[in-house]
């Protein structure tokens, strides 16, 4: 029903009043008993238990929608009953961002991707708090909150983004909203770029968040890794990591190898941002076997990247990966698609 009726009328329309749209109307429907039993009724997994404790946080599913769709934090009541266990919000920035210039998402349907260049917008991390303060959600419902430095020029030098993240984390460990955090260093469409792709800064930068979220020490921090660097590069993050608090990675981020994009794909003129979907899947197994190689258990593994199916989920997991995220695969494959992921879970034997 999805992919034969409803993606075909949802692709002829913007990407973006689209998202926006089914923002509105996941909250709306979230917001009351009806709208959510309705579509339980639907998408809600009712098998055996596949929940996973990771971090101490336990996940009624193992499968997170990825930051980038709820980016204000609006959708938390509503996306358990699509099977999901969690999410992340954001990314949310010390001061609320407008994004970049539009066109800020291009759908690339032969290559089951998307060009995003949305440039981080979001309401800000204030809004956000009093936003999720206190706000019901479904039991064992993960909200994880990814931050990212402030898109504008008020955080374009290195003490300005380390103090950028770093008032960001306090805010949300202060008013203790969100039950863990992901500090995304590879968004590839903000502000002077991704500065803290550098071993060297990626240490200062740990170096002042080490003080926040050693003080909390029940919210694990993970990191959002960039896909589009060498193995030597990765390794050398990791390496800075392992050396700070920081329980997991996520791998990974959107990748910038547009040689990845099908020839038939109309693309625009000027390329911007990064690739989400189909583009990312091998490089992000790629990684995420090389950190489970180097790192056994020192890193929770969070694969992001190109799932579709349930057997891609179960691929990343047998790389290495405790839990999984995604949003392309949402778009292109349908809701259900989350259902699908927990049945054939069900189904395999338990890592
Ligand atoms: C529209 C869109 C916006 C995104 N924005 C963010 C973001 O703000 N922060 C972030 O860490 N990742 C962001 N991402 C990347 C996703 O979280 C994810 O890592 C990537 O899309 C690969 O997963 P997928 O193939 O399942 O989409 C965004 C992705 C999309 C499609």
């Amino acid at each position: 029903m999805y992919k034969k009726v409803i993606k075909p009328i949802l692709f002829r329309f913007n990407p973006e009043p689209v998202h926006d749209f089914f923002i509105s109307f996941g909250e709306f429907l979230g917001g009351f008993t009806l709208g959510r039993n309705l579509v339980s009724l639907f998408y809600n997994y009712r098998g055996p238990d596949i929940s996973k404790t990771v971090d101490g946080i336990k996940y009624r599913t193992p499968i997170l929608l990825s930051a980038g769709f709820d980016y204000n934090g609006r959708l938390s009541r509503i996306l358990s009953a699509l099977s999901f266990g969690g999410e992340e919000v954001g990314s949310v920035t010390a001061r609320p961002c407008a994004g970049n210039d539009r066109p800020r998402l291009t759908r690339l349907p032969r290559s089951k991707s998307i060009i995003v260049n949305k440039g981080l917008k979001n309401d800000g991390v204030e809004k956000i708090i009093a936003r999720l303060k206190n706000r019901p959600r479904a039991e064992n419902f993960v909200i994880g909150i990814s931050l990212a430095r402030t898109n504008d020029a008020s955080s374009a030098t290195l003490p300005e983004s380390i103090a950028d993240y770093a008032f960001s984390l306090r805010r949300l460990t202060e008013e203790g909203v969100g039950d863990y955090y992901t500090i995304n260093i590879s968004c590839p469409n903000a502000y002077s770029g991704e500065i803290f792709t550098d071993p060297d800064s990626l240490e200062g930068l740990f170096q002042v968040l080490d003080k926040i979220s050693r003080a909390n020490p029940k919210k694990p921090l993970y990191v959002k890794m960039p896909t589009s660097v060498s193995d030597q590069t990765f390794k050398e993050l990791l390496a800075v990591l392992a050396r700070h608090k920081v329980e997991g990675v996520v791998i990974g981020n959107l990748m910038k190898d547009y040689r990845k994009i099908n020839v038939h794909d109309a693309s625009p003129e000027k390329f911007q941002g990064g690739l989400s979907g189909a583009p990312c899947f091998d490089r992000s197994n790629e990684l995420i076997a090389l950190t489970k190689k180097e790192y056994k258990n020192r890193f929770t593994i969070i694969g992001s990247g190109g799932i579709f199916s349930p057997a891609d989920a179960k691929k990343k997991m047998e790389l290495g990966a405790d839990l999984v995220q995604l949003i392309t695969g949402m778009i292109y494959e349908g809701p259900g698609l989350i259902n699908a992921i927990c049945r054939s879970l069900a189904v395999a034997p338990r890592r």
